[in-house]
């Protein structure tokens, strides 16, 4: 477990009673109920979720506050030196504390750890602060889809060379 810190040259959060650890199936739940709160009716319902957990839990990430998970993120390790970030959220007010940029900084870690050499993100045109948190990680575009998740659910598709 990390108390309050990150490995690597991920930064540090502006909070300090942060934890951000492996996820485990204990945290589904409330992995569930954040998803829910962040995406609506984009959540994964349950099943999706434990399937997921299921092919690639290992590699997913928490942060706790006060021993309650508060945000997560969903990394999805695939054949071909690729991954995915499959899922990423905060709680509502648990954004904006620095979180969100120690996550994903840690989700690339694990990315390089399981010898990925692109992660794929998709993420709304409009979501500015996804957005500007991926640029600063080293995401660029590569695909824009107008009806990705249907009719009017428009995504761009992001990559980050990890070879660089
Ligand atoms: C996207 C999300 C995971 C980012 O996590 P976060 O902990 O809020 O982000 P951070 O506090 O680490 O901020 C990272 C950067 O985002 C930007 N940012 C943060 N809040 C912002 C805001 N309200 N408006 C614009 N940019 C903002 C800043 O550039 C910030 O950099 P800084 O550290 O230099 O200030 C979180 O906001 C969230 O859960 N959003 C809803 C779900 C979602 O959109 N998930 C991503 C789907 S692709």
């Amino acid at each position: 477990m990390t108390q309050a810190t990150a490995p690597g040259s991920t930064p540090q959060p502006r909070m300090t009673n942060a934890e951000f650890r492996t996820a485990t199936l204990a945290d589904l739940v409330g992995i569930a109920a954040i998803e829910i709160e962040a995406f609506g009716e984009h959540a994964y319902p349950y099943h999706v979720l434990r399937t997921l957990f299921d092919l690639h839990g290992m590699d997913w990430l928490v942060v706790e506050e006060d021993g309650d998970v508060v945000g997560y993120v969903q990394v999805a390790v695939t054949l071909g030196q690729r991954a995915w970030l499959v899922g990423f959220a905060l709680t509502a007010g648990s954004r904006g504390r620095g979180y969100g940029r120690v996550l994903l900084g840690m989700a690339l870690d694990r990315c390089r750890d399981g010898s990925a050499r692109r992660v794929f993100i998709t993420v709304r045109p409009t979501n500015d602060t996804a957005n500007r948190l991926y640029e600063d990680a080293g995401f660029v575009l590569a695909g824009h889809y107008d009806d990705y998740y249907g009719e009017n659910e428009p995504r761009n598709l992001l990559v980050c060379d990890l070879t660089r």
